[in-house]
């Protein structure tokens, strides 16, 4: 059996189960490209230091080339005997051009390889997600400033707490996915390394250049240790846990569309085309992308579990274990991209019902804070304050009515301050109505539609 690399060392050819069990072309031929970009940078380091010929050279390229082109076409013959992507490309470069090909190999282990493929191709992913990342906080920037004072109650244990603005409420998951951008970045810069010569564990005995690898890969520096470049993988688990916290987000996010969306709430609409129906309830327009997204970042908590889990206890060096680290990587990448892609798309088309969240804003006496905070400025202690507003609301309770159905006198006698009429005139109705209440937190972080404004703008000045 002549079909692996390897094969000399056997006796007996490979169980047929064995080899579709140690085997992973089903799924590392996403590898391809940077496969092919990794060996021209290698092969070109080699020529340079003389370790093979500038010919050898030659056809390696040309014969990548061919390679190249019969993927991109569709035509490569991909062998499970042939275990691998690297394997695969390189048996079929050997067929094509002969000894040059057996010669790319030289002073390189798959291992080494595969530690930079993967490098090379989360890096093109990473990059392509950053793009995405930020289209979606263009999205919410452009629309929180469309709304920036348009009024909403603002919930806490899901129920009416205060008023704020809709582009404020936006604005707080602008600044979560701003640091998930930034943890992007940061994840990037620390794995942007090459493992290249490292070789199987230990390095090499050929004269190598690995700074002109790097340079040529466009890597911002090299691994410094053979061992931890050829196994660790905790890169891939920092891009996974970057995913988590990030698909976290969207599922606070999603499950908030998913409540407007419901009747119940009515506070935004989608598009049909984000939207489908039930096969049996002829009414029903469901939130299936906000859902899905939700149920979504499950499955990417368990791709960073299972990378966890895989590199966990793992003696140096490399252990065949690592080949398990692609599934789900790539599944992580996947979601995260198309989830990010889909509400970039979705978010400039929320269509906001500005009447229905204004009067749930009413609701709940929402502003019964701002009637407390009145009471401070006029003299009464918070605590005080605080407790006769409560016998307002108590008594508004019972009534079935809101703070401002009542008159200067009865709004006095509710909250029990009628023998100090000093401390309410008829200016606090202009304070308990919503926009008086959003319009008071004038400060950086604060609801008030200017402070909504300006933390935008400081928004587009960070993008
Ligand atoms: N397919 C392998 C992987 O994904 C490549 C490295 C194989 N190395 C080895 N020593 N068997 O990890």
């Amino acid at each position: 059996n002549k079909a692996q690399a390897w094969s000399a060392r056997f006796t007996e050819p490979v169980d047929e189960l064995v080899q579709r069990y140690t085997a992973s072309i089903g799924f590392d031929q996403r590898f391809a490209m940077v496969d092919i970009a990794g060996s021209l940078a290698h092969a070109q380091m080699l020529a340079t230091q003389k370790i093979i010929s500038a010919q050898d050279l030659a056809d390696i390229q040309k014969g990548m080339a061919q390679i190249k082109s019969e993927i991109e076409a569709g035509e490569f013959q991909w062998q499970l005997a042939l275990e691998d992507v690297h394997l695969n490309i390189e048996a079929r470069l050997t067929q094509l051009v002969g000894d040059a090909g057996k010669r790319l190999h030289t002073g390189r282990s798959r291992n080494d390889q595969v530690a930079t493929d993967l490098r090379l191709w989360l890096r093109g992913s990473v990059d392509e997600i950053a793009v995405t990342l930020r289209s979606l906080r263009t999205a919410l920037l452009d629309l929180a400033e469309k709304h920036a004072a348009t009024i909403m109650p603002g919930h806490t244990h899901l129920q009416v707490a205060q008023p704020i603005t809709f582009g404020h409420h936006l604005m707080a998951y602008y600044e979560m996915f701003s640091r998930d951008a930034s943890r992007l970045a940061d994840l990037r810069a620390r794995f942007n390394r090459l493992p290249l010569g490292a070789a199987a564990l230990a390095g090499t005995t050929y004269p190598i250049d690995r700074m002109q690898v790097a340079r040529t890969l466009g890597f911002d520096g090299i691994c410094a240790n053979s061992l931890d470049a050829v196994s660790d993988r905790d890169f891939a688990i920092e891009f996974c846990a970057f995913s988590a916290i990030l698909m976290m987000h969207v599922s606070r996010l999603s499950e908030e569309l998913v409540l407007w969306l419901s009747p119940r709430f009515g506070f935004i609409d989608l598009p049909d085309r984000f939207c489908t129906g039930s096969s049996i309830m002829p009414q029903k327009k469901n939130p299936d992308v906000p859902e899905l997204a939700r149920g979504k970042t499950g499955r990417v908590y368990g791709d960073l579990i299972s990378l966890l889990t895989l590199m966990k206890s793992q003696p140096l060096a490399y252990n065949k274990d690592n080949q398990e680290d692609k599934e789900p990587l790539f599944d992580a990448v996947d979601t995260v991209q198309d989830t990010l892609r889909i509400f970039a798309d979705m978010i400039p088309h929320i269509e906001v019902k500005a009447d229905v969240m204004r009067s749930a804003a009413e609701e709940g006496f929402a502003t019964a804070t701002d009637l407390a905070d009145y009471l401070v400025k006029k003299g009464l202690a918070f605590r005080d304050a605080h407790e006769a507003v409560a016998h307002a609301v108590k008594a508004c309770v019972g009534r079935k009515c809101m703070l401002t159905d009542l008159s200067l006198s009865e709004l006095r006698f509710a909250c029990g301050l009628d023998s100090r009429p000093e401390l309410m005139s008829d200016d606090v109705f202009a304070l308990l109505t919503v926009e008086g209440s959003v319009n008071s937190r004038q400060h950086v972080g604060g609801t008030a539609p200017a402070q909504v404004l300006a933390a935008i703008e400081q928004g587009r000045a960070d993008l």
